[in-house]
């Protein structure tokens, strides 16, 4: 998906959203927040629990008013539209299907409530249900549907209305992870083949990382980081997001000098780290963390690769995972890194290493990020 060549479908400006508390206290679920969501994009909201992803996507739903701020929808202010005024459907983690209809039925009823003419709702229907691959479960019940097909049919139940946006919020928290991953790659499917803008709410990273064009990532009501998935996970903006996506290392550190690509920065254990630093560069003495995925971390006991950073340390706990193995390396001055290793036997790795044995870690300098907050 080019954003440069699709336009704005969603546009948060300011957006705010105060709640009251029965005591009287005003609780800030939305902060303020600005975003542009382009057409046909699937875009996440990303977060953990409590930070305002349901109530942002109620506010572009109309299911919510915003406190202040606008909502546009493809240029036109849709802030004080009701729902059914607005061209969004949302689908639930709770699908509330009737369960007394078929799933023909479920499907039509909005159509039906809207007196569309039968033989267009015949059609709607069919074609939708070929979509989500149901066709062939029309005349059940959703009693008698798996919670993988249940959750079809409230995908198609949104569908059928042809919404230029669709909103789901946590579709997938209902089923178990084997399904779960087979229903990811059905929604892809399903939204590359209708072209429609899917605005995705997720607490799961790796859900939010595997299926998006963009995630947004909130906590506490503001949004922290917009990018890509890649660019999320490789250049984490601040600890949080770090934190938040993925296993981190975060190296506490000072600046001490920088030269044309590198910042060197003086860790806890005395010794020095380089990392590129793009353009950022801040002045000696800027207290700064040094965030670094433990898979870009090679232990080794030979000859050590020729990177910027290679430290002396003590395996310290190994933990085997099967397809990796963890190890717990101290450097002086009781400062802890966790390295991934890939368990195979190509490399000159660690893979006889010990808990106790002396071994060097070592990495790039462009695989930290610098992070002051
Ligand atoms: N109707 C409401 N009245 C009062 N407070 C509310 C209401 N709805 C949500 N909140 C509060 O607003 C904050 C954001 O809630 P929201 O449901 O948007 O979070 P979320 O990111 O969707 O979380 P989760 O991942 O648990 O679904 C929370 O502190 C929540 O308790
Ligand atoms: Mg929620």
């Amino acid at each position: 998906m080019s954003q440069a060549a699709s336009e704005p479908a969603v546009e948060l400006r300011d957006l705010v959203k105060h709640y009251v508390e029965p005591n009287g206290e005003t609780l800030v679920a939305v902060n303020r927040i600005n975003l542009t969501i382009y057409d046909g994009e699937f875009f996440s909201l990303l977060g953990p629990s409590g930070c305002g992803k349901t109530t942002t996507l109620r506010m572009i739903a109309g299911l919510e008013l915003p406190t202040s701020g606008s909502i546009v929808l493809y240029g036109e202010d849709v802030s004080e539209r009701p729902p059914y005024r607005r061209p969004v459907n949302t689908v639930f983690q709770r699908y509330a299907l009737f369960p007394h209809m078929t799933v023909r039925d479920n499907v039509a009823f909005g159509l039906k409530m809207r007196k569309v003419a039968k033989d267009e709702i015949a059609q709607r229907v069919d074609d939708v249900l070929r979509l989500v691959r149901l066709e062939r479960q029309g005349e059940r019940r959703p009693g008698q549907l798996s919670g993988g097909q249940q959750q079809r049919v409230a995908l198609a139940r949104a569908l059928v209305n042809n919404p230029e946006v669709l909103l789901l919020d946590e579709p997938l928290g209902a089923l178990d992870l084997k399904l779960r991953q087979a229903m990811q790659e059905e929604l892809k499917r399903i939204q590359r083949e209708v072209g429609i803008t899917f605005i995705y709410v997720t607490h799961d990273q790796e859900e939010a990382l595997t299926m998006s064009d963009r995630i947004a990532v909130m906590n506490e009501g503001n949004v922290l980081q917009v990018d890509k998935p890649y660019d999320l996970y490789e250049e984490p903006a601040t600890r949080f997001v770090a934190d938040f996506i993925g296993e981190t290392n975060f190296l506490n550190g000072v600046v001490t000098e920088n030269d044309d690509e590198i910042s060197h920065v003086r860790l806890g254990s005395g010794q020095t780290a380089h990392v590129t630093h793009e353009g950022k560069v801040l002045p000696p003495q800027t207290h700064v963390t040094l965030a670094i995925r433990p898979e870009k971390i090679f232990v080794g006991t030979g000859e050590p690769p020729k990177v910027r950073n290679v430290f002396e340390g003590t395996v310290k706990n190994i933990v085997y995972l099967g397809t990796d193995t963890y190890y717990d390396v101290e450097l002086p001055g009781a400062v802890m890194v966790t390295a991934r290793q890939q368990n195979e036997d190509y490399t000159g790795t660690a893979a006889s290493a010990a808990v106790g044995d002396a071994v060097y870690v070592a990495w790039r300098a462009h695989n930290a990020s610098l992070l002051t907050e």
